[in-house]
């Protein structure tokens, strides 16, 4: 993680006044985020912008200023910052944070909440977002507002004065940089929308009580800002939000088709109430169709051991969001246009979108958590923890010539069999040893399933697959075919293989694929995923035939006989 050891105000900060207001708190804000554990780049443009108005309104409004509440403050606008302006030379750094975000609000869901961080959740998304998209910086300097409130305990008669102060001053660094008039109205954004006409910044300012932060916003409000950094600046919307595909009618087994549906409406029922736009994106991603054997996978062990797979729902559901948004992150990682045959989300409206989107559905469950029993909540934030080391560590060998199979085994034992095994255990009711059984059933039937998207990702076909094949070859991304194609090479075929590994030309593909073939790698990947197979089968082998048991054994069979 490059964290640079002299931290640097960067972006929006041309003017000595705005440097002057910032830089005094940069040390503190990166000992914070350091103290708090969150891994953020900072020298990201624009990073400590944030923080350092949360520390100086908190300190110089607030009650009590707690020391702890403002580092979570501090955390929360600093990642939404990176959210809400993802700067196109910084993608890696950008999924990086979102990782850290995961965990962070894992974390908390785990159980180290607190009243204030749920209540940051009301300033991340406001509720007007989605039918009227706030300009960002007006958003922004809310953001900062809100969560100096609540961090500080500013006593509520400035709270008005403070929001105005934010939407006037974020109308103002709009205006600066070009994107709006000075003379919008801002009152179709304001809190106070009635409010015509709108009050100056200067107006805004003169009514905040006098305090040294009030002196010194007055002087930035004076002196015109500009950008310093070469950012492409999109709005937090989609370009356009594609109308939902339709899913071809589904001709699986008895006990999906009894589920699907029931499946369908659970997960509609965490994201309900949200902002138009995240709603019309997760309906977009619940459309595009996907097979869901992750909440197969609980409602079907809860039905092995003996549990009604309804009481499983919520949690099976959950779960599947986590898949997804774990998917959305991925899918911009991997650079991946097409997922389950529809453009990925990203694609078709926006990577700050689509991160957003992410987000938004971790914040749903998060806010909506009482659904979930404790039990519940700690499976599956072990789950997605594991999801975000997984794929970071992934990240981590992307074009690592030098990588092992047991690192191999390493990255998808987390990215993929960890929420596997989850689901094998999240609805059931079990004994210690039925417990093991299903961890493990979980477990290697995870692994075979990763495994066989690694071939599919190789020998499949873009029309049945729904997912463009050479996606992990194009993005450098060394999985189990290409590991044993490389051990069993020449070193001047390697030497080819390397220069394959990131082309776009889809010659590299071929060869590979001709390569792959002429060593018969495929076949030796399918029967690893076939051990794994086994060694799922065996874990339930002597488990009492009921219907949950034969749905487990029938899932993991497919799991590798798959096309798609
Ligand atoms: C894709 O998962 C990610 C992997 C772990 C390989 P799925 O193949 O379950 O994706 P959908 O949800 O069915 O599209
Ligand atoms: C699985 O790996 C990703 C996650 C576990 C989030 P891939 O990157 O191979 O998944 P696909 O192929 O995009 O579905
Ligand atoms: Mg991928
Ligand atoms: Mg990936
Ligand atoms: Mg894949």
């Amino acid at each position: 993680m490059p964290v640079s050891p002299e931290p640097v105000s960067r972006g929006v900060t041309s003017t000595p006044e705005l440097r002057g207001l910032i830089d005094p708190e940069l040390p503190r804000i990166t000992a914070s985020l350091k103290r708090w554990q969150i891994d953020i780049p900072t020298d990201l443009p624009r990073f400590g912008w944030g923080g350092a108005l949360v520390i100086r309104l908190a300190r110089e409004y607030g009650r009590a200023p707690s020391r702890s509440a403002i580092r979570i403050g501090i955390a929360a606008v600093e990642l939404w910052n990176q959210r809400v302006h993802p700067g196109a030379p910084h993608q890696e750094e950008l999924f990086q944070a979102d990782v850290r975000a995961f965990r962070q609000l894992w974390d908390a869901f785990s159980g180290r909440e607190s009243p204030r961080a749920q209540a940051l959740h009301e300033v991340l998304f406001p509720k007007n977002w989605g039918s009227n998209p706030i300009p960002e910086m007006i958003l922004f300097l809310r953001g900062i507002v809100a969560t100096a409130i609540v961090a500080g305990e500013i006593p509520s008669d400035l709270h008005r004065p403070l929001f105005r102060w934010a939407t006037a001053g974020g109308l103002r660094l709009e205006a600066s940089i070009g994107r709006l008039e000075a003379t919008d109205t801002p009152a179709a954004w304001a809190l106070d929308a009635t409010l015509e006409p709108f009050p100056s910044l200067e107006q805004c300012l003169s009514a905040l009580p006098a305090a040294r932060i009030a002196e010194q916003l007055s002087e930035l409000a004076a002196s015109p800002l500009t950008f310093d950094d070469q950012r492409i600046f999109r709005r937090w919307e989609p370009k356009r939000t594609p109308p939902p595909a339709l899913r071809e009618v589904r001709r699986g087994t008895d006990f999906e088709n009894l589920w699907f549906e029931p499946i369908e409406q659970a997960m509609a029922a965490w994201t309900a109430g949200g902002p138009a736009p995240f709603l019309r994106a997760t309906q977009y991603l619940q459309h595009q169709g996907g097979k869901r054997v992750r909440p197969l996978l609980v409602l079907a062990a809860a039905a092995a051991t003996g549990v009604p797979p309804e009481g499983a729902l919520p949690a099976a559901a959950a779960l599947e969001w986590i898949h997804q948004a774990s998917l959305l992150l991925d899918d911009i990682v991997d650079e991946a246009k097409i997922r389950r045959g529809h453009p990925t989300l990203h694609h078709a409206t926006s990577q700050a979108f689509a991160a957003g989107t992410a987000l938004f559905v971790l914040e749903r469950i998060f806010l909506q958590r009482d659904r979930l029993s404790t039990g519940e909540r700690k499976r599956l934030s072990d789950a997605a923890l594991a999801l975000a080391e997984g794929q970071r560590s992934e990240l981590a060998h992307t074009g690592d010539h030098q990588m092992s199979v047991a690192q191999y085994y390493r990255v998808i034992e987390a990215k993929t069999a960890r929420l596997f095994s989850c689901a094998a255990l999240l609805g059931a009711d079990a004994s210690p040893a039925a417990h093991r059984d299903l961890a493990k059933f979980g477990r290697e039937a995870g692994l075979s399933f990763q495994v066989v998207d690694d071939i599919l990702d190789y020998s499949g076909d873009e029309r049945t697959l729904g997912k463009r094949p050479g996606t992990d070859l194009r993005a450098r991304k060394i999985t189990l075919p290409l590991l044993l194609l490389r051990d069993r090479m020449t070193v001047p075929e390697r030497e080819q293989l390397a220069d394959w590994l990131g082309s776009d030309d889809p010659r590299a593909l071929e060869q590979v694929r001709l390569q792959l073939a002429r060593y018969a790698v495929i076949d030796d990947c399918l029967s690893r995923a076939r051990t794994h197979q086994q060694r799922a089968l065996d874990a339930i082998s002597r488990w009492p035939e009921n219907p949950g048991v034969h749905v487990l054994r029938q899932l993991a069979v497919r799991f590798v006989e798959r096309r798609q």
